[in-house]
């Protein structure tokens, strides 16, 4: 049973290659979650088409908000507290069906329309409870909260909500692109990541090692040397073998990821430690990748503090994120009007 005022959020997630719609009740409990994903209509060209993905989009949002709105038992829209959207950073034709369908849903209903970061949103889903899930604490502040995305890497430092000290960042790569470019690379199927991280797991041989961008005593990343190691690596035993064994493949992938996650996670404990962070949270679609979260983990267990990070369903992109930060973008009085516009290349912290 909804009641009025539990803030019930309705969110829309169009900013890249996955249309969600989400109801998420108190900034926390998930009500329903629907994403309709791209990844197979992506996997032909080996990475989104941007027209392709916003036509995908368009094709898809009704659906998937009936659906959402169905699940959710939503019939009365004055027990919805605010229709939260993303509204950047994303590709400019997807974020813009996303932000018009719930500009029309707001305005239609009468309800307030709330603009949400797409990297908040990443950070939040750490909030997040499954339908029927026992409750838990909720991160403690201050944090440090780690996002690792197809588009995104930085290290931020929060307060308390919504409050973003940003520690360092990629300076080149994101994560999640060094995964998939690599991926594809070694001949692995769209997008690289999960493909990376299967193809590690079965390495019988782990002699391969790629270097690690420490970039000094900063918080700051970089994966194009390694993307570029990586590739060196591959050409040349193409050039001397040929086509690659599955083994090799496995082996090469085991080393490109143990690079990755080395300097994610020793930085990562390392922000934490020297800030005195209570919480780690970890976010963003890189932050499936199973050795990932072991590793931080580890390093949050010899911190004595909690790792809290989402199920990987909640990592990639979807829309009950947004709803979660959408429920503090409301508490904290954030509002917009139907001039929302999209921005493609909004940041976390201006
Ligand atoms: O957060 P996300 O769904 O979309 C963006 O906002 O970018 O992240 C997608 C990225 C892709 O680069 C994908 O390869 C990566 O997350 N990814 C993974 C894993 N699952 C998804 N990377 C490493 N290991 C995984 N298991
Ligand atoms: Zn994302």
């Amino acid at each position: 049973m909804i009641v009025a005022g539990s803030g019930l959020v309705l969110a829309v997630e169009t900013s890249c290659d996955e249309t969600a719609v989400a109801v998420v009740e108190g900034g926390r409990r998930i009500v329903a979650s629907i994403v309709a994903s791209q990844v197979a209509l992506h996997a032909s060209t080996g990475g989104i088409v941007p027209e392709v993905a916003a036509r995908a989009h368009l094709r898809w949002i009704v659906p998937v908000f009936e659906e959402a709105r169905a699940a959710a038992g939503i019939d009365d829209w004055s027990t919805v507290d605010g229709v939260a959207v993303t509204y950047g950073p994303g590709l400019a034709g997807s974020l813009l069906v996303g932000i018009n369908f719930a500009k029309t849903l707001a305005w239609v209903h009468g309800r307030p329309l709330i603009p949400v970061n797409h990297l908040e949103g990443h950070i939040y889903a750490a909030w997040l409870l499954d339908p029927g899930e026992p409750s838990r604490p909720e991160p403690a502040f201050p944090l440090v909260a780690l996002v690792v995305s197809g588009g995104h890497t930085f290290l931020v430092e929060m307060a308390g909500h919504l409050s973003y000290r940003l520690l360092g960042q990629t300076v080149d790569d994101a994560a999640g692109e060094a995964f998939d470019k690599v991926g594809r690379l070694l001949g692995l199927p769209y997008p690289g990541g999960p493909a990376i991280m299967a193809a590690a797991a079965a390495a019988t041989r782990r002699d391969a090692v790629f270097p690690r961008a420490w970039l000094g005593d900063s918080f700051d990343f970089s994966f194009s040397g390694l993307k570029t190691a990586a590739r060196r690596s591959i050409e040349a035993l193409r050039r001397d073998h040929g086509e690659l064994e599955p083994q090799v493949v496995s082996e090469l992938a085991h080393g490109f990821q143990e690079s990755v996650v080395d300097v994610l996670a020793t930085k990562t404990g390392l922000a934490a430690e020297r800030s005195g962070a209570q919480c780690i949270v970890l976010g963003g679609g890189v932050a499936a990748n199973a050795v990932l979260r072991d590793r931080i983990a580890g390093r949050a267990a010899a911190l004595g503090i909690p790792l809290v990070v989402p199920r990987p369903g909640l990592c990639t992109d979807n829309a009950a994120m947004i709803g979660a930060a959408g429920f503090q973008r409301i508490r904290a009085g954030s509002r917009a009007d139907l001039a929302l516009d999209a921005r493609p290349s909004l940041k976390l912290v201006e």
